[in-house]
């Protein structure tokens, strides 16, 4: 889309979409502005009703009473005690495929691991999460082809109507035994703040799965593919790990694994002398922003030391990604344990680049490499 973005930014930097009857922003300061401007820009984006609610699309007050409850289970000393599970994770994945010479990186390893993460994080039971896994991917995936439409949203209400009533039992149990999990911490957290229904405790659990696996495994795949693109950026990774985080960084920067994030104008607003109307939707491109020529320099570069990097691939204001800690611990664990493994990698031969059939999202389904 890198290109497109770039025709748009020089030509047609905010575009109405005759045919979507959307709006499109494309450079970093309107971007900016549209996503953390909440009174002229609302995040309720969908009339429709949905099987579940999500903080995601809620607007103040509501809005403010979810996020200080939920980020009591996000506070940055929780996630950093995650540290040791994660890693075991990722230990046990790379495991699965130790002595082999080629590996799908998706398949065996950035795929499942935010999966498994989450499962642990949830307090879900080991038993279950061959189940959970299941469910999540029912969940998180889209119609292969036009003519699945209908099957794909039957077996997706399916697996959440399932998915519903395996969250009740669970949340049930553990307001009668609270442990150190996520759920256990919301429970305790209604303490102070009011009530949290089980039907929004419920939500909160499937806007995990659904803001924060696949996000996450595109981190991790988007930033092996810049390392194949780029040799010199693995050989001074493996020289120098401490850099890891910086990749991290210039990776949801170069390459966000989220390029478009919808608001709906809640009054009247001009965006660069264009005239936007009450109720019409805005898609800000922050895959384009973060390559605003004006914004970063030679933005077209993946600059492993790149300081500052205010790019906008976690969002910005109220919505800032409440995951975004975990992400970030997750990538750096992952491509720490991916780096001490191999020495080197490379693309497999014949292997054909197969990207997420997605506008807002931006990823590999598979990558297959040649690993040493
Ligand atoms: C919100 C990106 C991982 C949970 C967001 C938003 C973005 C984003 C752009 C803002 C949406 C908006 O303004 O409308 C990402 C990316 C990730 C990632 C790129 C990985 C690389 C995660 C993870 C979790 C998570 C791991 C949790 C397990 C959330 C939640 C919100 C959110 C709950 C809503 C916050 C709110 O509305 O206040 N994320 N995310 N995300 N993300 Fe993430």
């Amino acid at each position: 889309p890198y290109s497109w973005y770039k025709e748009m930014r020089a030509k047609s930097p905010v575009y109405f979409d005759q045919k979507q009857g959307v709006w499109n922003v494309f450079l970093y300061e309107d971007v900016n502005r549209v996503i953390s401007d909440k009174d002229v820009f609302s995040s309720k984006r969908f009339q429709q009703s949905r099987p579940f609610h999500s903080i995601i699309n809620t607007d103040p007050p509501e809005h403010t009473r979810l996020r200080s409850l939920v980020s009591h289970a996000f506070t940055p000393k929780m996630i950093a005690g995650w540290e040791p599970r994660i890693r075991a994770i990722a230990t046990e994945l790379l495991d699965k495929v130790s002595g082999q010479t080629h590996m799908d990186l998706v398949e065996d390893f950035s795929y499942p691991l935010p999966v498994m993460v989450i499962a642990e994080l949830l307090g879900i039971p080991t038993s279950d999460r061959k189940q959970f896994k299941e469910w999540s991917d029912i969940v998180v995936s889209g119609p292969s082809s036009t003519a699945d439409i209908q099957e794909t949203i039957d077996r997706r209400d399916k697996a959440i109507k399932e998915l519903m009533e395996y969250f009740s039992q669970i949340i049930e149990e553990k307001r009668k035994n609270l442990k150190e999990d996520m759920i256990s911490t919301l429970i305790k957290a209604e303490e102070n703040e009011g009530k949290l229904s089980s039907e929004e405790l419920f939500g909160f659990c499937i806007t995990l799965l659904i803001a924060g696996n696949e996000t996450t495994t595109n981190l991790i795949s988007n930033a092996v593919y810049c390392f194949l693109e780029n040799q010199t950026i693995w050989e001074e990774l493996k020289r120098d790990p401490g850099l890891i985080p910086h990749a991290v960084e210039e990776t949801l920067r170069y390459r966000s694994p989220v390029q478009a994030i919808p608001r709906r104008a809640k009054t009247d607003a001009e965006i660069g002398g264009f005239h936007i109307k009450p109720g019409q939707i805005v898609l800000a491109w922050i895959g384009s922003a973060n390559r605003d020529e004006q914004k970063f320099t030679d933005p077209d570069e993946f600059q492993l030391r790149r300081n500052p990097n205010p790019h906008l691939s976690f969002g910005k204001g109220i919505h800032f990604c409440l995951g975004a800690p975990l992400a970030r611990l997750e990538a750096k664990i992952a491509l720490e344990e991916f780096l001490k493994r191999y020495s080197s990698i490379a693309l497999k031969e014949g292997y054909q680049l197969d990207p997420v059939n997605s506008n807002l999202l931006y990823g590999l389904k598979s990558l297959h490499i040649a690993v040493s």
